[in-house]
């Protein structure tokens, strides 16, 4: 074989590979996707953890439409935090502050709306809007969460 045959055999190995190439970074990217994206997904699992709080410790929820921001620990709602809004006398609403646009941070709220910090989308805390993308950038619904308000007892139960 001729040193000139050898180039040749090597540039058709080379155009195959080239050839293949976009093929096999396409199945990586896909498998990161795949990954990657549902790290990065909008909502968290649910796992039917609970977290009750007991009224009498949260003066911000003792009237309506106050509202809290918190994390609960435990690896509940991912670690992130999570807003708790009094929207009548007698319910309570629960949403995560993960932002379904592009994962940003939902700050705390401010009137009847929180803001995601990242691009300005404005969701809801009343009781006929609550979660959803009311302004700014637009977005899909905020994650919910159940609450259970326990009259007798003064506590509200989320379940995650
Ligand atoms: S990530 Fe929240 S507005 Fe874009």
């Amino acid at each position: 074989m001729s040193k000139n045959e050898d180039s040749t055999i090597n540039r058709r190995q080379f155009m195959r590979t080239m050839g293949a190439l976009p093929i096999v970074s396409g199945a990586v990217m896909m498998s990161m996707c795949t990954s990657g994206c549902s790290e990065e997904s909008s909502t968290s699992p649910l796992t039917g953890e609970k977290v009750t709080l007991t009224l009498a410790n949260e003066p911000e929820l003792q009237s309506n439409g106050g509202a809290i921001r918190r994390a609960f620990g435990a690896n509940m709602n991912s670690n992130r935090p999570v807003i708790v809004v009094r929207t009548a006398q007698d319910k309570f609403r629960a949403m995560s502050s993960y932002c379904p646009h592009e994962g940003g941070s939902i700050g705390n709220p401010t009137g009847s709306k929180a803001m995601c910090s990242k691009h300005g989308a404005e969701f809801g805390l009343s009781e006929g809007n609550f979660a959803q993308n009311i302004g700014g950038q637009s977005s899909p619904t905020a994650q919910t969460f159940v609450v259970t308000y326990n009259q007798s007892a003064g506590t509200i139960t989320i379940t995650f």
